[in-house]
């Protein structure tokens, strides 16, 4: 049995705590011989701060370009606020998405039977969704030059950001999105604004070049980034992968996250280039929320969105995908029977703590495993 080494990076405020339900899940799977994990575990953000006055040290990041995958809890809060701009500790997750070169963001919005009622939208819009956004993560006007403010000198300033893609950049994510979309439902919708910006012409001539070329088996759809953000909300269910850039990616999975209930419930992952000689690719997995500095220590935090998190590891890490399944529907048969941590609370359901919640799912998985 191969074994798969994992960096543990849990942070600041609830990121220990849902961590930790992972190493009990990790713990088990060691024992009973079904995986064989090698963790390490290592300081980022605030916490890294606190012992080495940086967000996260060299020895840390060695650690995580040797790791197979690394697994991230969350940085932050108020305690750091003051502490210089370099060293705050999201510099840290920033420079382990760049020193990584993750490029592709993968966001899945499921929403449980369970919680179908704990949605803004119409139970029946979204019960059973089960979508996947990839969005692009290193390139776009997040980080193309010039990035500028200019004093005019009249009074006025003027700004300039610049939404910049290569070919390869688009032809690289596309790749991941069809992947994807094969391993699901087999369809995938591009979103850019061509209608009125040059990198939406080029990414929808790339995306469809990319298509024909390599990818004709799956069914590619074009929609305009605004329209798309319109049906995501009006009928999520149409969708199975979407592909876009950083920005719309960036909205667009915030706007699916929430069809979903609470915050607590999203993972995600983040992947970089597969190398050709090992077949391998640097990945980090992260919930996607942060460290909840307003519940941190009082054992209320939901871990869902930290071990579904996990799960993703699992899958796209470790090609453990039956495994995988196993995790993800003991989360639906926990919720179903009605445990709640406290930010899904709703009528008739118990409230447990983020350890009762871990133990629960483990129990589920340990029940599935049989
Ligand atoms: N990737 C990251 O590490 C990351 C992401 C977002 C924010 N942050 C940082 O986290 C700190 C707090 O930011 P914020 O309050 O805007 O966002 P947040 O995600 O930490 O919290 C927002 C709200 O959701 C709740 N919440 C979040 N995760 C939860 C969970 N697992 N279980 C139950 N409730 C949960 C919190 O209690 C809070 O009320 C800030 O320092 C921010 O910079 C870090």
């Amino acid at each position: 049995m191969a074994t798969h080494k994992l960096l543990l990076l849990p942070g600041d405020g609830i990121g220990p705590e849902v961590m930790a339900e992972v190493k009990r899940m990790i713990d088990w799977l060691n024992a009973q011989g079904i995986a064989r994990f090698e963790i390490d575990q290592g300081l980022v953000g605030g916490a890294s701060y606190d012992a080495d006055k940086v967000s996260i040290t060299d020895a840390t990041m060695a650690k995580a370009v040797a790791a197979d995958a690394v697994l991230f809890g969350a940085v932050g809060g108020p305690k750091w606020d003051p502490v210089p701009y370099e060293v705050r500790p999201e510099a840290g997750l920033l420079r382990l998405r760049k020193d990584l070169s993750l490029f592709a963001n993968l966001r899945p919005a499921i929403c449980y039977p369970a919680l179908a009622q704990a949605s803004s939208l119409k139970p029946e819009v979204v019960e059973g969704l089960d979508i996947m956004i990839v969005r692009e993560l290193t390139g776009g006007v997040y980080f193309g030059e010039p990035k500028t403010i200019t004093d005019l000198g009249n009074g006025q300033k003027r700004a300039v950001d610049t939404q910049v893609y290569d070919t390869y950049e688009i032809e690289r994510i596309a790749r991941v999105a069809f992947d994807l979309a094969r391993k699901r439902r087999n369809k995938l919708t591009s979103m850019e604004k061509r209608n009125v910006m040059k990198s939406g012409v080029l990414w929808n001539e790339v995306v469809t070049q990319v298509h024909q070329r390599e990818y004709k088996d799956v069914t590619l759809e074009h929609q305009l980034a605004d329209s798309g953000g319109m049906q995501l909300v009006r009928w999520p269910k149409q969708f199975d992968v979407i592909v876009t850039d950083n920005l719309f990616g960036d909205m667009l999975s915030d706007i699916a996250a929430m069809l979903t209930g609470s915050l607590g419930m999203l993972p995600s992952a983040s992947l970089g280039e597969t190398d050709v000689k090992t077949q391998k690719r640097k990945a980090l997995y992260e919930p996607v929320h942060g460290s909840a500095p307003d519940i941190a220590g009082q054992g209320k935090a939901n871990p869902i969105a930290m071990l579904a998190s996990f799960g993703m590891a699992l899958r796209y890490s470790f090609d453990m995908g039956a495994l995988a399944d196993k995790l993800d529907q003991a989360i639906a048969a926990v919720l179903a029977k009605g445990l709640r941590t406290a930010d899904l609370k709703s009528d008739g359901a118990t409230i447990v703590s983020t350890a009762q919640m871990g133990e629960a799912i483990l129990k589920e998985v340990q029940a599935l495993h049989g």
